[in-house]
């Protein structure tokens, strides 16, 4: 059943060209001009006047949230905001009917999302589910939604459901942009393509398997790691780090780069790694520098980059080269070398990484 993988987890880990072409598939039409997703086209009205979109999650899916409000400010134009469901369900929030809240989960029956949703639609939120199983609580609960279909997760560290829920909300953000036109016709088609286009860029990414394992024997001494990254991958961050603490339980924090500077700079010695992601962007040079300020302390840093930096290896001690791809689509293809970082240093480690001591693959209670 695990296909000949050690672990599921490695075997979803791989799955992931697949998963991501279950879940664009049927959605993308008119070729390539148009994306559909009922959710929407049902209900056309409640997101052209919709004033906010609150997104409600917990762990890995809270992550996709924070990608996903992003996507919707900047394609869609709405205020977007995150919120923990744990935190949201007791802080007696302020929700209007023309608030639309979004749920993210892959079970789709984790015990805090499920109250949260519940609890928006008392305030006469339109509740909108991105779940992994199907007619699970959360996705009966939800007015509407739209699966992220990529199959049964069962590593209790989360893989391929978060690529799958940071396609659907790319996908989200473009058919509410459609909508309410605030994206061109041209840049919508741009960005359709690079979804389609998405699968073998994976296919490609995880090529860097075999190097990934090499590398990951150096730092299976490690007691602390530290990962950076900006704008869309500041949450390929917080994620990166949280794959690694659930499977290796080596502590990891992640930090948005420029952040380093105000605290966690003090931490970094010969016996701290650090994660930088990396890729050739707006702000690649300000990235570079952090770099810099690491080794100037003595830190290793392993950098995922973008194939032709020339910058970045000459600095960093390992390199992991991406290929291109549209900023805000890189916490897909950057979440392939995080995951395959997280799995091999715990196996390495000796760890049992498709069930991680006192996780739960579900958490139906608070
Ligand atoms: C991390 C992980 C958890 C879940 C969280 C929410 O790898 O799997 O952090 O993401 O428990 O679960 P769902 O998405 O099922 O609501």
């Amino acid at each position: 059943e695990k296909g000949g993988y050690p672990h599921f987890m490695l075997k979803e880990i791989f799955e992931q060209p697949n998963s991501i072409y279950d879940c664009i598939r049927g959605r993308i039409v008119n070729n390539g001009t148009e994306i559909k997703l009922s959710g929407i086209t049902d209900h056309p009205d409640r997101f052209i006047n919709a004033s906010r979109i609150i997104i409600v999650a917990c762990g890995t899916s809270w992550h996709a949230a924070l990608i996903g409000a992003r996507l919707f400010e900047s394609i869609a134009r709405i205020p977007a905001q995150v919120e923990y469901a744990s935190e949201f369900r007791y802080s007696n929030p302020i929700v209007t009917p023309q608030d639309i809240v979004i749920a993210i989960s892959q079970s789709g029956e984790t015990a805090d999302t499920l109250a949260a949703i519940k609890l928006a639609k008392e305030r006469g939120a339109f509740v909108y589910g991105v779940c992994n199983v199907v007619s699970s609580s959360i996705a009966r609960e939800t007015d509407t939604g739209t699966y992220i279909h990529v199959g049964p997760e069962i590593g209790v560290a989360s893989t391929k459901a978060f690529t799958g829920q940071v396609t659907v909300l790319t996908m989200l953000a473009l058919a509410i942009g459609q909508l309410r036109c605030t994206i061109s016709k041209e840049k919508l088609t741009e960005m359709a393509h690079a979804l389609i286009n998405l699968p073998e860029l994976i296919k490609e990414t995880l090529k860097l398997n075999k190097n990934i394992e090499r590398l990951s024997s150096i730092f299976t001494y490690a007691h602390n790691f530290l990962y950076l990254g900006r704008g869309y991958n500041y949450p390929s961050a917080l994620e990166g780090a949280l794959k690694l603490k659930e499977i290796s339980y080596i502590h990891a924090e992640g930090y948005p780069a420029a952040e380093m500077k105000h605290g966690p700079i003090a931490l970094i010695d010969r016996e701290m790694p650090t994660v930088v992601i990396a890729p050739t962007d707006e702000l690649h040079e300000k990235i570079i520098s952090n770099i810099q300020q690491v080794k100037a302390r003595g830190g290793s840093v392993i950098a995922i980059v973008t194939r032709g930096d020339e910058t970045i290896p000459e600095i960093a001690d390992h390199t992991l080269e991406i290929p291109p791809v549209p900023e805000c689509l890189s916490p897909i293809i950057v979440s392939i070398p995080l995951q395959l970082l997280a799995y091999h240093i715990a196996v390495m480690k000796g760890c049992n990484v498709d069930m991680p001591r006192n996780l739960a693959k579900s958490v139906t209670v608070e």
